[in-house]
C-alpha cells in the first residue's frame, strides 16, 4: 500500500520524506492557499522533495479551460498528477488529457457511481472523500471497500486514493480493503508511529540495562 501525504506545506512533506514513508503528495487549492505562496512555484518545490506523483488541482470549471490549466500545469515537473473535480465537464477532460498520457486523479468523489464513471474515463487515479463521507453521518468503510470490488472487478486501471483521511483507523481500513493509496495527513501520519506501550517498553528496558550497568560497576 503506497502512503500520499495529503499537504502542501514543506516542511511536513521534508519530515515525513525523510523517514521513507512516502510515495507521493496530494494538493488541493485549499492546502495551497494555506501556505500562502505563488502555487506553481510551491509545487514545483513539492515536486523536487518527493520523486512520486504529486497532485496539482485544476480551477476552471468547463472542459476546455480545464484541459489548458492541465497542460500547463504538466510542464512543472514530470511527476505532476492533475487533479480533476468529478462532473461531466470533468470526465471529459480526463478522456483528452489520458489520451494525451497526461495523468489524472479524480477528487471529490463522494459515491460508488463516481468511482465507476471515472475509473470507466481511464483515470490514472479516484479520490474517494471518506472524512467528508463521514461528517455527513454516511459509511466511509463500505465506501472504501465497494470502490476496491468495483475496481477489481472488471481490473480497471485506475488506483484508488482515500482521501479525506480523519484518523488512523481510517488507513487501516483503506489497507483492510487492499486500496492502493491513502494520502494522509501529517498529523494523522504522526499518531500512526505512537503506541504508549512502546515508550513504556523503551523506558523499561533503557533503564533495567542501566540498572545492571549500575551493579557490574560495583
Ligand atoms: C485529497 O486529495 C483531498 O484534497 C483531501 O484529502 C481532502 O481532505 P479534507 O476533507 O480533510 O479537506
Amino acid at each position: 500500500m503506497k502512503f500520499f501525504i495529503d499537504t502542501a506545506n514543506l516542511d511536513q512533506i521534508r519530515e515525513m520524506q525523510a523517514l521513507g514513508i512516502i510515495d507521493g503528495v496530494t494538493t488541493n487549492p485549499t492546502l495551497l492557499s494555506r501556505e500562502g505562496r505563488e502555487p506553481k512555484e510551491q509545487l514545483k518545490k513539492i515536486c523536487k522533495i518527493v520523486e512520486g506523483p504529486i497532485s496539482a488541482e485544476v480551477i476552471g470549471l468547463k472542459t476546455e479551460k480545464m484541459v489548458e490549466e492541465a497542460r500547463e500545469l504538466s510542464t512543472l515537473a514530470p511527476n505532476i498528477v492533475i487533479k480533476i473535480p468529478m462532473t461531466k465537464e470533468g470526465i471529459k477532460a480526463v478522456k483528452i488529457l489520458e489520451n494525451e498520457g497526461i495523468k489524472t486523479n479524480v477528487t471529490l468523489v463522494f459515491s460508488q457511481n463516481q468511482v465507476l464513471i471515472a475509473a470507466k474515463a481511464g483515470a490514472s487515479y479516484i479520490s474517494p472523500f471518506i472524512g467528508r463521507l463521514m461528517d455527513n453521518g454516511q459509511n466511509e468503510i463500505d465506501m472504501i471497500r465497494e470502490s476496491m470490488v468495483i475496481i477489481k472487478a472488471y481490473n480497471f486501471k485506475s488506483e484508488i486514493i482515500v482521501a479525506s483521511v480523519r484518523n488512523s483507523r481510517h488507513v487501516i481500513e483503506s489497507a483492510k480493503s487492499g486500496a492502493h493509496i491513502a494520502t494522509i495527513p501529517f498529523a494523522v501520519l504522526e499518531k500512526m508511529f505512537k503506541h504508549p506501550n512502546t515508550d513504556k517498553g523503551l523506558n523499561a528496558f533503557l533503564s533495567d540495562w542501566e540498572k545492571l550497568q549500575t551493579k557490574l560497576r560495583k
